[in-house]
């Protein structure tokens, strides 16, 4: 169980705000001018990472203060009941396991008094042998090929984990495997992925923790039917037909031989699945001993997370500097901006992982929070959204706090690409933090010749005002291990903000409504007769989608 705070109703929350008035007055200029050691002092490294978060408008005191509200929402309490399994996602009555997926110490994790870890390794022994079958040609398709293309059919945690982590490790990518992702209902997503593979050398992986998604469902029968079509034997699919999930009867149901399903279990959620079985698809397109890598990574990140004190505990960090600025700074999203063209599903990623866990208005306690929750995340890689979105974040009337990610090695060394893209990275967060001054801007028109005049007009839009605040986080390599640190810090990061916010960050069901509807509405769809059990809206425009389609 977790605590059932408010937590501002705490002491910390109430200094927090008066702390906040005050700060608010204060240029991060002025900070970095009055401080030479600012950096030193607000920097933390781990491992192959740095984390700079001294371009935020916090003090020592700030950091202390949000240190005392995460104490009095009993953070350190929380971090051991979900790593020691205990249900803490109460809503749906289950533990909250991604970490036993990764867990490398040897010690036993209990769910209801059974030790986990004997099936966690069993399913990845399976795993392993599985890849090394496929990547040998020992695995062999219904004319005797050996598996060239997998796909990925599943959505939400079923699919973007994967895909970005696929994306993010191309550099690692397996020679003669190609992986493919389905996930929109959309027929155009599976109908184009099926024009790149043929069906003799293709596996098809059922990504579904319940086995039941509508969109996933509708795409494996597809897939299956147009097998089906080729092959024309119900006896070749278990040579092209894989299933992970947790619902064994459905899997069965569906024609996949169970010998051929990878199991997880209800404690490992969905957006945090993609360490589990739902892997599989990163396993066979990097290897599995990359796979193994980046859950070393993550374990790594784990045991940082779990044994470093808050002061130097970078997920810790992160979530309270992101609650600094969505409670007491009013910041009302969180920009994404990976310098590293490969990890450009990184932020899409991270929408599912941040906004399905904390887009919450109900505390724990079960009345409406009374403060403001999970931002929204957005973001693309750098420097393309410099060219798209950061006039915004530059000169816009909105506090945006931005993460930075980049690596210091690219794995595409040509020419000095690397160094712009970092020289970019670099003055980013530089521009956003110092801004540029009245006295800047008339310097620099001055020198450009401008007539006094002129300068006068243009000035006011030339300004920046700075005090934008940003974190950075470089990474020596993007490499499976590092980039599972990279997850496990956002996914810990998510845990804090929710425990602080006294939601249950682990459960999901502002997605159920539309689905619902969704089901009522399809049947609805049949036949030319114009439907009225709706409100005026949805029922004018199912009309006339059906005059249109007409
Ligand atoms: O979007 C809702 C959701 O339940 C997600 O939490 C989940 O990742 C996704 O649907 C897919 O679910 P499943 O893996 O059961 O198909």
């Amino acid at each position: 169980m977790l605590p059932k705070i408010n937590p501002s109703q705490t002491k910390s929350w109430s200094l927090l705000k008066e702390h906040a008035s005050q700060l608010q007055k204060t240029h991060m200029r002025e900070l970095f001018a009055a401080d030479p050691l600012r950096f030193g002092k607000f920097s933390t490294r781990f491992e192959d990472f740095l984390f700079d978060y001294s371009k935020n408008l916090l003090q020592p005191e700030t950091l202390n203060l949000l240190r005392g509200l995460a104490a009095e929402c009993e953070l350190k309490e929380a971090i051991e009941a979900m790593f020691r399994g205990d249900t803490i996602n109460e809503t749906e009555n289950r533990a909250v396991l991604h970490t036993a997926l990764r867990n490398f110490s040897g010690k036993p994790v209990y769910v209801d008094g059974k030790d986990v870890m004997p099936d966690v390794k069993a399913v990845q022994e399976k795993m392993e042998a599985f890849c090394q079958q496929v990547h040998s040609g020992e695995w062999k398709g219904y004319t005797g090929k050996p598996i060239r293309y997998v796909v990925n059919i599943g959505i939400g945690g079923s699919d973007l984990g994967p895909v970005m982590v696929t994306e993010a490790l191309k550099p690692y990518a397996r020679e003669g495997i190609e992986t493919f992702f389905v996930s929109n209902v959309d027929g155009t997503h599976i109908a184009e992925t099926l024009k790149k593979v043929n069906s003799q050398e293709t596996l098809f992986l059922i990504a579904s923790k319940t086995f039941t998604t509508q969109e996933t469902m509708t795409n494996a029968h597809t897939a299956r039917n147009w097998f089906l079509d080729k092959a024309g034997n119900e006896e070749h699919i278990k040579k092209h037909f894989v299933a992970l999930s947790t619902n064994e009867a459905a899997v069965t149901e569906f024609g996949i031989d169970p010998a051929n399903m990878f199991v997880f279990w209800d404690w490992v959620g969905g957006r945090y699945s993609l360490w589990s079985a739902i892997g599989l698809s990163i396993a066979l397109g990097i290897g599995y001993d990359n796979f193994k890598k980046l859950l070393e990574g993550a374990y790594a990140a784990d045991r940082h997370f779990r044994e470093s004190d808050f002061e130097s505990n970078i997920p810790v960090l992160m979530a309270l500097i992101g609650i600094w600025y969505t409670n007491f700074m009013d910041a009302h999203t969180e920009a994404i901006l990976p310098y590293d063209q490969y990890l450009h599903r990184f932020a899409a990623y991270l929408q599912q992982g941040n906004m399905e866990s904390n887009g919450k208005r109900t505390a724990r306690d079960g009345e409406p929070v009374n403060y403001e929750t999970g931002p929204v995340i957005w973001g693309e890689p750098g420097t393309n959204g410099q060219h798209a979105f950061y006039q915004l974040i530059h000169q816009g009337t909105r506090l945006i706090p931005c993460d930075f990610i980049a690596p210091a090695i690219s794995h595409n060394l040509i020419g000095d690409h690397h160094q712009k893209l970092l020289a970019n990275f670099f003055a980013q967060s530089e521009a956003l933090m110092n801004g540029k001054t009245a006295e800047e801007v008339r310097d620099e028109l001055e020198k450009a010749g401008k007539a006094a005049g002129e300068i006068v007009r243009l000035l006011p839009f030339k300004v920046f005002e700075g005090n934008r605040p940003s974190n950075s986080i470089l990474v020596k390599e993007i490499t499976p291990y590092t980039l599972g640190s990279l997850i496990a810090f956002y996914e810990h990061k998510i845990f804090v903000q929710g425990l602080i916010w006294n939601i249950y960050s682990f459960d999901q069901w502002g997605v159920e409504l539309g689905k619902q509807l969704a089901g009522k509405i399809l049947p609805e769809l049949q036949g030319p007769d114009p439907v009225n059990s709706h409100d005026s809206s949805t029922n004018g425009l199912i009309t006339a989608y059906k005059k249109m389609r007409n």
